[in-house]
């Protein structure tokens, strides 16, 4: 049975990518490993916790030490990697998080890998799954491809750069085998209520104002999370090592013009009158160095390895309201950190 370590698994899209791969492949074990920041919810796995090839291990890959001893115990096959410190508005107040996980966490991931594999190893990957924020900025025209320069601006941005020019040092310098993805802005259930969607869904559910940075003129490209899972299995099973590929979802949107949308779904669905939401939009002071756009040619993963996504917009932010809505009890746990009780009741008193 080969054993597969996913990194960041109670986070928004790492718990998707671990359901994906416990249902789809029971086959291979997958370890679960996160320290369970503010972002890490077992909730979000409570489906398949009972799966005889899932495990959860909670461990900080901060902890090089602890690091190191369960991958000498576990012997992984293979790594894909996703925790991480995510949010841009967390890294403008807080940079230093950011630098120690993102950067010091991965660099712990690469030498364990490279201690257990040794260098001329063909068998294991080291999937590092990383954002289209590292090439920075876009204008009004263009895309980021593959080859598009890195020139991140914002330290969550810089910070996921520099993990992913060290997962490539570790490549060519140590033979590791590696693969880089590099994914537009994700969407859909579990994600956390600070990045705009669910924050905004949760404040129209409660009346509250809707924070618009600037002028709500900043693109997106905004990709539904298990077409982004279902990506990470393609390029995992059939990427080529050492190679870097761009995930998107062919659909941006100019921030206000998504929030309108959103407003008319969350009053259609809420049974509110027409614009009751778009009334709590509020323009607020721009986010420092905020990029205006982002825009990812996903076209190499397509021609190369088939994938491209499968879930329309309006369709996939249909499936995300009547997530939260239904699960309203998730929303307010992990508001009010009361999710931290349920890791306890789960797995310490037993
Ligand atoms: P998230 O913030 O929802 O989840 C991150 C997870 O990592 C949490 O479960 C958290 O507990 C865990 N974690 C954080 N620090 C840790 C540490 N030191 N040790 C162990 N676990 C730790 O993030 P997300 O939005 O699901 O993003 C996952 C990955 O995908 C990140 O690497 C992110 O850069 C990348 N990514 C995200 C997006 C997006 O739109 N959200 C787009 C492209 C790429
Ligand atoms: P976010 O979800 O934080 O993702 P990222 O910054 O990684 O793209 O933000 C998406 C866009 O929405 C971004 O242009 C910033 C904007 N935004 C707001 O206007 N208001 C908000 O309260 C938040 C969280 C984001």
């Amino acid at each position: 049975m080969k054993k597969i370590l996913i990194t960041g698994g109670a986070g928004f899209i790492g718990s998707h990518v671990v359901r994906h791969f416990v249902k789809k492949y029971n086959q291979y074990k997958i370890f679960n490993v996160d320290c369970l920041t503010y972002a890490g919810n077992l909730t979000n796995l409570s489906d398949i916790e009972g799966y005889s090839n899932y495990e959860f291990i909670k461990e900080d890959i901060n902890n090089d030490e602890a690091i190191f001893a369960l991958f000498e115990k576990e012997q992984f096959d293979a790594v894909i990697h996703l925790a991480a410190e995510s949010h841009v508005d967390r890294s403008i107040s807080n940079p230093k998080a950011f630098i120690q996980t993102n950067i010091m966490g991965t660099v712990n991931l690469l030498n364990a890998s490279k201690k257990i594999w040794g260098e001329e190893n063909k068998e294991n990957l080291f999937f590092h799954v990383s954002t289209d924020e590292v090439y920075g900025s876009l204008g009004d025209t263009g895309h980021f491809t593959e080859e598009t320069s890195y020139d991140p601006r914002s330290p969550y941005s810089a910070s996921k750069a520099s993990s992913d020019h060290f997962v490539r040092a570790w490549y060519h310098t140590y033979k590791l085998p590696i693969i880089i993805s590099n994914c537009s802005n994700n969407y859909g259930p579990n994600q956390f209520p600070e990045k705009l969607i669910p924050l905004f869904i949760n404040n129209i559910i409660n009346n509250k104002p809707l924070p618009v940075y600037g002028k709500g003129e900043n693109v997106r490209d905004w990709l539904y999370v298990i077409d982004h899972a279902e990506a990470i299995d393609v390029i995992f099973h059939n990427g080529k090592v050492g190679d870097t590929y761009n995930i998107g979802g062919h659909n941006e949107w100019k921030n206000i013009d998504l929030i309108k949308v959103l407003c008319k779904v969350m009053d259609e669905k809420l049974g509110r009158p027409e614009n009751t939401s778009e009334e709590l939009i509020t323009y607020v002071k721009d986010r420092a160095g905020h990029d205006l756009r982002y825009a990812i040619d996903a076209s190499k993963l397509q021609n190369e390895l088939g994938w491209k996504p499968s879930v329309q917009f309006e369709e996939g932010l249909k499936l995300t309201v009547d997530w939260y809505l239904n699960n309203k009890e998730w929303l307010n746990n992990v508001t009010s950190g009361d999710y931290q009780k349920y890791y306890e009741n789960q797995y310490l008193k037993r």
